[in-house]
């Protein structure tokens, strides 16, 4: 009893300071005849059955759920302990056999007891989080390797680590080294500076997309932030419509910007015909010296200009189209 009444001032006390959503629909509570305190109430109640052994005391930190959403006591769709973890009536009934107390129906995390499978443990979260950004979280990559909500989520701890910018990085790192390794890199998307985050690309729970991107395909994702890259241009360039992953890596590269490989070695995977003939050209039609003996037009193609540096991007500098009414070959 003593815990329910300091619970109920934790409550009031975050309403206070405003942590608590102000209101939701009055249609959602179960009993339109009850008011906030009566739902608060009443789920302090049922939660009382695990906390009067769950308490202050624990290693881990239990009571600090209801510093969090799930912790909203005035709110009807707000869980108890036991919408996570099940009912656990053999746990609550305690030791009857001398084997020790059974587990709950719903173990997150080893510890005393072996953790339950990942299908239950994500289910229990789905009961209430099915749908919107988990549409896709069947048969995604995450469950079908065996990481679930809780591998990610921290639902006890005050803030949860995945849900902020300044932290989530860390959580993915933990299992993708090497994204991380990749992120050191000369070039990368502002990752390290929590400037883009890895949420802002890929939907975690799964999606219709490719490797999990946010979007249907590898080029709207980037379109959210790279709109000029959007077409349509008067003169578009096919591999850029494709994807843009043709020539780019998103996570980092040590050539600038974003590489895949330097031209002009980046351009001759799929220019491999001699310049200045309609078949596009690359480096295994002779070198410098043939390249300048097929430019029709004359332009001066030196060792300079043409294996370093910038390359082709010094006279094709529109690589990603152009609407220049003369941009065909993307030099304006
Ligand atoms: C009578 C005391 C008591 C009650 C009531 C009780 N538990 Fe426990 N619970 C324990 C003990 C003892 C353990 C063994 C681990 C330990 O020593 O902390 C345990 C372990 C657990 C564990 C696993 C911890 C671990 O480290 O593996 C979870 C989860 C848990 N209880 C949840 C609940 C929930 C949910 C309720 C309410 C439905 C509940 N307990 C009610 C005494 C209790
Ligand atoms: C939203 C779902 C949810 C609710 C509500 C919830 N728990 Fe948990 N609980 C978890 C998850 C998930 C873990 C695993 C720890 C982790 O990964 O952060 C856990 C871990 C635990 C543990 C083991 C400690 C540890 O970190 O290993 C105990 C004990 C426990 N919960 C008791 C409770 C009690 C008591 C309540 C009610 C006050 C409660 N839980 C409410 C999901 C929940
Ligand atoms: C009984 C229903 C219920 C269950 C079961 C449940 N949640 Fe929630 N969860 C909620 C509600 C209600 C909110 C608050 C939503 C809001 O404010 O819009 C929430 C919010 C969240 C949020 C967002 C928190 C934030 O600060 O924005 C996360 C993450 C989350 N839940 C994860 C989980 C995980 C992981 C589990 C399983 C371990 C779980 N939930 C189980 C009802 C539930
Ligand atoms: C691989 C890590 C990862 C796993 C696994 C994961 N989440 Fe999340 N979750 C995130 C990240 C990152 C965010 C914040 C970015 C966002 O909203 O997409 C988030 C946001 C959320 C939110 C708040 C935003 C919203 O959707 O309303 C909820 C609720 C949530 N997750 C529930 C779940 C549940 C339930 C599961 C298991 C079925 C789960 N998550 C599995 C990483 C994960
Ligand atoms: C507990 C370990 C773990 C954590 C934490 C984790 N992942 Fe994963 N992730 C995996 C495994 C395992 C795979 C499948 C094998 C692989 O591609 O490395 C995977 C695959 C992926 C893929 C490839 C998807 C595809 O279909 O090709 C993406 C994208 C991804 N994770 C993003 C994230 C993000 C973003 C986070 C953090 C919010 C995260 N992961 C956190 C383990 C984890
Ligand atoms: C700017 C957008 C963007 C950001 C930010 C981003 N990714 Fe990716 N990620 C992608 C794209 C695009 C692919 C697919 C690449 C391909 O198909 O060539 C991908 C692929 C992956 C893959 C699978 C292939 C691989 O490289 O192993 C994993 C795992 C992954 N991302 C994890 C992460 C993690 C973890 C973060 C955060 C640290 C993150 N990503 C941030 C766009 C992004
Ligand atoms: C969430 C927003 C966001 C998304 C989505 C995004 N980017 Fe970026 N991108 C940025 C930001 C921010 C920068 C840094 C710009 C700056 O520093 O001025 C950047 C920079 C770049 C650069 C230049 C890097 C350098 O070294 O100068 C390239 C190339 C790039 N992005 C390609 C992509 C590709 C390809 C995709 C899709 C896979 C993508 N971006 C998706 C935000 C995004
Ligand atoms: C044919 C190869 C190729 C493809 C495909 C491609 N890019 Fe690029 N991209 C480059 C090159 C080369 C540069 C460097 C240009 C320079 O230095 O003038 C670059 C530079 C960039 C930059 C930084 C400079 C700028 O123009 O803003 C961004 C952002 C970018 N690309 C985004 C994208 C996006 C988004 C896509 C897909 C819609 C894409 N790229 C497709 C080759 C490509
Ligand atoms: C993934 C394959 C691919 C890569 C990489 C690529 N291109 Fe292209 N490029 C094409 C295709 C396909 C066309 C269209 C050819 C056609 O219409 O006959 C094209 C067309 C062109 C044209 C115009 C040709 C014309 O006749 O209008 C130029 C110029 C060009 N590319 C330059 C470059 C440069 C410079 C690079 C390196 C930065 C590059 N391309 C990288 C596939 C690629
Ligand atoms: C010094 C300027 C210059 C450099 C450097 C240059 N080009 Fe060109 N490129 C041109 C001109 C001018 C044309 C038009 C030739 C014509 O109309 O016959 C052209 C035409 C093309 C075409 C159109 C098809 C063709 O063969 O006529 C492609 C594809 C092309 N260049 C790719 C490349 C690639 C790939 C590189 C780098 C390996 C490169 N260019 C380097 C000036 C240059």
């Amino acid at each position: 009893m003593k815990i329910f009444k300091k619970l109920l001032v934790i409550s009031a006390v975050m309403g206070a300071i405003g942590l608590a959503p102000v209101a939701f629909a009055q249609s959602n509570l179960p009993d339109l005849g009850k008011s906030k305190a009566d739902v608060a109430k009443a789920a302090f109640k049922e939660d009382a059955k695990c906390t009067k052994c769950h308490d202050e005391s624990e290693n881990a930190p239990i009571l600090s759920i209801y510093q969090t959403k799930h912790g909203v006591k005035g709110d009807a769709r707000t869980p108890s302990c036991t919408s996570c973890h099940g009912q656990s009536d053999s746990h609550l009934a305690g030791d009857k056999t001398g084997k020790g107390r059974p587990a709950p129906d719903i173990v997150f995390k080893k510890g005393v007891y072996e953790k339950s499978s990942e299908d239950q443990r994500a289910d229990q979260c789905l009961t209430c989080h099915k749908g919107t950004k988990r549409n896709n979280w069947a048969g995604s990559t995450h469950p079908v390797n065996d990481v679930v909500c809780n591998d990610c989520h921290k639902v006890h701890k005050p803030a949860d680590p995945v849900l902020s910018k300044q932290t989530q990085t860390q959580v993915c790192f933990t299992c993708h080294r090497d994204v991380q390794a990749d992120t050191k890199k000369n070039s990368t998307h502002p990752i390290d500076v929590k400037k883009v985050v890895c949420s802002d690309c890929h939907n975690p729970h799964g999606s219709s997309g490719p490797s999990m991107l946010k979007k249907n395909t590898l080029n709207e994702t980037c379109y959210l932030c790279h709109a000029e890259k959007r077409g349509p241009l008067r003169f578009e360039h096919q591999p850029v419509v494709e994807n843009c992953a043709n020539c780019h890596t998103p996570h980092g590269s040590n050539i600038t910007p974003l590489l895949k490989d330097r031209p002009p070695l980046l351009c001759d995977d799929c220019h491999d015909g001699p310049h200045g003939s309609k078949t596009p050209m690359g480096s295994n039609m002779g070198g410098v010296q043939s390249i300048s003996k097929n430019l029709a037009n004359g332009a001066a193609l030196t060792a300079n200009n043409q294996a370093t540096g910038r390359a082709c991007l010094n006279c094709h500098v529109m690589v990603h189209g152009s609407n220049s009414p003369a941009g065909g070959l993307f030099q304006r």
